[in-house]
């Protein structure tokens, strides 16, 4: 056993999947085939998180800015999501594996978000890994969003504005119920959050890697949850 395995992983880890395109590129493939490439990449790792015990894997799939890519890209990779999605109702009863989305889910295609409650609904009560899928996901869209349905319960009289807490507006959050994750990873090399998670991760450790998502395997991750016990947390104590 290695001594990683020895050590507890956090219970929720983050991982914004960068480096697609520049995988395909070096290797003169179209930017889907990096994205196909992307999407085994998600599959190792959500399996070896299982493996390790994680509790939540929050992925960022799809952000609120990615539809500034062309149609060909941004259609490919929905149709690598529905394929994935049809490949996990499939499996569900072997793999295990509870499904939440976080993202306004309500600007894709009608059967892709089928496709997402059904995954949604039908892993509800499986209990071995949550992984959260951030589709059409923004970080202040998610703010925003959660602020509007706020607003409508303090209009219908169903709650005190005076009295909002942070607790109580995390409710309102797409990652109502999750704890926050304790450790972020970015590999791809880029140093920067692109709207993932402001909310969530104002105290979580950040880990950026040099590898391109599609290459990360689990001995990135064994390094990132090492890096993540090297850090001293301190939540602003001493
Ligand atoms: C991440 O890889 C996948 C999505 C954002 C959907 P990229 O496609 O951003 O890859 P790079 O950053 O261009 O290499
Ligand atoms: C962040 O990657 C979004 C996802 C991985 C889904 P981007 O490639 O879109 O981020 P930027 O444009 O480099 O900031
Ligand atoms: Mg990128």
């Amino acid at each position: 056993m290695s001594q990683i395995e020895k050590l507890a992983p956090p219970r929720h880890i983050a991982i914004i999947m960068d480096g697609n395109g520049r995988w395909a590129k070096k290797r003169g493939l179209p930017r889907t085939a990096g994205h196909k490439a992307g999407a085994e990449a998600f599959r190792r790792t959500a399996n070896y998180c299982r493996t390790l015990g994680v509790e939540y894997l929050t992925v960022y799939a799809f952000s609120t800015e990615n539809w500034r890519r062309s149609e060909e890209e941004v259609g490919g990779i929905m149709k690598l999501l529905a394929a994935y999605l049809k490949e996990a109702l499939r499996d569900m009863q072997k793999n295990h594996v509870r499904f939440r989305f976080f993202g306004d889910l309500s600007r894709l295609s009608p059967d892709l978000q089928k496709l997402c409650l059904e995954a949604q609904e039908k892993s509800s009560e499986f209990d071995e890994v949550q992984v959260n899928f951030c589709l059409n996901y923004g970080g202040r869209d998610e703010i925003v969003r959660a602020v509007r349905r706020y607003a409508a319960d303090v209009l219908a009289g169903k709650c005190d504005a005076d009295a909002l807490t942070e607790d109580m507006f995390s409710l309102y959050l797409d990652s109502a119920g999750v704890p926050d994750p304790e450790l972020v990873i970015r590999p791809s090399g880029e140093l920067r959050t692109s709207n993932f998670l402001p909310w969530q991760t104002v105290y979580s450790e950040f880990v950026y890697m040099n590898v391109l998502w599609p290459d990360f395997g689990p001995e990135d991750l064994d390094s990132a949850i090492e890096e993540y016990h090297r850090r001293n947390r301190r939540f602003g104590g001493v």
